[in-house]
């Protein structure tokens, strides 16, 4: 697919980055959007340098207006990517509609405006690919991740039935699934209550879990690094044979056991393999 048009949601770092370089290195046109177009000033450098096909668009795709004005400076596009996410992080019960408004708007919304936005162009023409970047979370729940969980949840939902009617005019649906992946996503995390240092009942079990995730993370260096994503992209945009890709030997895991065993076995085999007590 390369000379094939790209935009790519949430490029300012980690995985949106990954997946812009790596479309770009492959001869793609890419639309490289970000809120802050400041942030793509290197990635603008780096495309002149290597003759890259890439031009930063700025797009917050909480927006309608930005979304519009985005689209259209980026004329007839192949392929969208939405990459663009952020978790809100704590226990339900110190969370506020507000909060899950918040956690919808970029994670839910924002792909869902883009999709409507493009649709009907790709349904006219026959074809077009739609990468959603979900998580682990999207297919289980986990402590303290109750909302960015539903978010995620939420995408694959509207990617499963997205792939069905949309696969009827040519229009392939993918869903990548990473694990623990080395960007700045946690550093970016939005603390709600106990996991913002507030005094809660909840604040044992934001210490364990915190603990949990960085067993999980293993040494400094060690966790899947970006461009694996960006590869799985590349393969959906590419290939496309599946709905869903995992990335990462923490999500396979987890997705494998999920698949092998009813859910009470495989919460049961959780808590002993990460030896929680929540
Ligand atoms: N890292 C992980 O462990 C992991 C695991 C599973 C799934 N994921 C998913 O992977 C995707 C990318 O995350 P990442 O790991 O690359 O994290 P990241 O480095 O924090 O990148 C998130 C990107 O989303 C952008 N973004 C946030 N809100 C936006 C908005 N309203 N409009 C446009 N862009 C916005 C950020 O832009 P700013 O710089 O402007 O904030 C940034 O470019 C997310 O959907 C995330 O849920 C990540």
């Amino acid at each position: 697919m390369p000379g094939k048009s790209v935009l790519i949601t949430g490029t300012s770092t980690g995985i949106g980055r990954a997946a812009a370089r790596m479309l770009a290195a492959k001869g793609y046109r890419v639309l490289a959007t970000m809120r802050t177009p400041d942030k793509g000033r290197d990635l603008a450098e780096d495309a002149k340098a290597n003759g890259w096909d890439l031009t930063i668009v700025p797009l917050d795709v909480r927006d309608d207006t930005s979304a519009r004005a985005a689209l259209q400076q980026a004329g007839d596009i192949d392929v969208l990517v939405n990459n663009a996410g952020f978790e809100v992080w704590g226990p339900l019960e110190e969370m506020t509609v507000d909060d899950l408004k918040d956690q919808f708007e970029t994670n839910v919304y924002g792909p869902f405006r883009l999709i409507t936005a493009v649709l009907p162009r790709m349904r006219q023409r026959g074809s077009g690919v739609i990468v959603n970047v979900s998580s682990v979370a999207g297919r289980v729940g986990a402590v303290l991740n109750g909302l960015y969980s539903a978010s995620k949840f939420s995408l694959e939902a509207l990617s499963e039935s997205l792939s069905l009617e949309a696969g009827h005019w040519g229009i392939r649906v993918h869903i990548i699934e990473p694990g623990g992946i080395d960007t700045p996503f946690a550093s970016n995390r939005r603390n709600v209550g106990a996991a913002a240092g507030n005094e809660s009942p909840y604040a044992p079990m934001v210490q364990e879990w915190e603990g949990v995730m960085d067993r999980l993370a293993g040494p400094r260096g060690s966790r899947t690094k970006p461009e694996a994503v960006a590869e799985a992209i590349v393969e959906a945009i590419e290939k496309g044979d599946k709905l869903r890709y995992p990335v990462g030997t923490d999500a396979q895991m987890v997705l494998t056991a999920l698949k092998a065993m009813d859910y009470e076995a495989f919460i049961s085999a959780m808590r002993q393999q990460l030896g929680v007590t929540w």
